[in-house]
C-alpha cells in the first residue's frame, strides 16, 4: 500500500497508510550495517499513537494532517549546538508556512503558532555519543486540514485550514515541498550561506510574546514577565521585575492568560 513520490526532494517520502509513530518506525528502521540515507522520510496517512513533546501524546484524525519523520546525519553539530538543529527546523517549516503566504511565530522552544494558536509542533529525537549528534530523526506534525479539536486544546491549538480557510488537497506534495524548505535551510547554514547570529535573529524575530508582558510560572510560582530573547543554547530569557532571568525546557509554562492594561 505504500507509494513513493518525490521527485526533487534528494531522498523519497515513503508514504504509510497507518503507523503507530513515524518516529517510532523510522528508529525500528535504523541499522549500523545498513544505514539509511539522509533524509530518508516516513509520513503517515493516519498516525494512531504520535508522541509529542514532555511524553505528551500527538492524536491526530486520518487524512487531514501532515505526519512525518526524516532522518539527519548533523555529524558537522556537536552536542552543544542541538538547539540549533530545532531553529533551523522551526525556521525551515516558517519559510515553507511563508511559500503559502501564512505568518506563522514560534513558541518557544519549537511550537509554530498561527493567531497565537499551534498549528504544528516537531519532536527531534537524537542519538548522540559524548561529542556529537550521531542521528536525529526530526518528527513533525503539522494541522493541515483538521476541523475538530478535543475540548482540552480547543482553545490553543488550530490548523491551516481553520485560520485561513484553505484546504490542502494533495498532503503529499505538501509535505515534499515542506522537507524541500527545511533542506533548503539546513543546508545553507551547513555550507555556512547563512551564519548562526542569522539563524538566531531569524528565530527570535519570530518569537512569539517577545517584547509583550505575559504570565510565566517557573517553580510553581506565578509571575509576569516580559520575553526578550533565546540564545543559541535554547535557553529562554524573560525580564522581570527589572531583572533577566534565564530558564531551560521544562523551568517554564506560558499561560494563556494575556495582560490586560486597558
Ligand atoms: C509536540 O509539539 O509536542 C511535538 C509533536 C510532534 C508530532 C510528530 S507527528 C510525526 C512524528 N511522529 C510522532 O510520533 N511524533 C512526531
Amino acid at each position: 500500500n505504500n507509494t513513493f513520490s518525490g521527485d526533487s526532494l534528494r531522498q523519497k517520502i515513503i508514504v504509510l497508510e497507518q503507523i503507530g509513530s513515524t518516529n517510532d518506525y523510522l528508529k525500528s528502521q535504523l541499522s549500523n550495517f545498513k544505514p539509511l540515507p539522509e533524509w530518508t522520510a516516513i509520513m503517515a496517512r493516519h498516525q494512531t499513537h504520535g508522541r509529542g513533546q514532555r511524553g505528551n501524546v500527538w492524536t491526530v484524525p486520518p487524512n487531514k494532517n501532515i505526519t512525518v519523520s526524516t532522518l539527519l546525519y548533523p555529524k558537522f553539530l556537536s552536542l552543544q549546538d542541538h538547539f540549533l538543529l530545532n531553529m533551523l527546523i522551526s525556521l525551515g517549516i516558517i519559510d515553507w508556512l511563508k511559500s503559502l503566504q501564512i505568518d506563522a511565530e514560534i513558541k518557544w522552544p519549537n511550537d509554530i503558532l498561527l493567531n497565537g494558536k499551534k498549528i504544528a509542533g516537531i519532536l527531534i529525537e537524537n542519538s548522540s555519543t559524548s561529542k556529537t549528534i550521531n542521528n536525529a530523526i526530526i518528527g513533525i506534525g503539522i494541522n493541515v486540514n483538521q476541523q475538530e479539536f478535543p475540548a482540552e486544546i480547543k482553545a490553543t491549538a488550530s490548523s491551516i485550514l481553520k485560520e485561513t480557510g484553505n484546504e490542502i488537497h494533495d498532503l503529499v506534495k505538501a509535505c515534499e515541498e515542506l522537507l524541500q524548505s527545511i533542506q533548503n535551510k539546513y543546508d545553507a547554514f551547513k555550507s555556512e550561506k547563512i551564519t548562526e547570529e542569522e539563524l538566531l535573529n531569524h528565530y527570535n524575530k519570530l518569537l512569539f510574546q517577545r517584547d509583550i508582558p505575559a504570565i510565566y510560572t517557573s517553580n510553581v510560582i506565578q509571575f509576569e514577565g516580559i520575553i526578550r530573547k533565546v540564545d543559541r543554547n535554547g535557553l529562554l530569557y524573560i525580564e522581570s521585575a527589572s531583572e533577566l532571568k534565564s530558564y531551560q525546557f521544562k523551568e517554564v509554562v506560558f499561560h494563556l492568560q494575556k495582560i490586560d492594561y486597558t
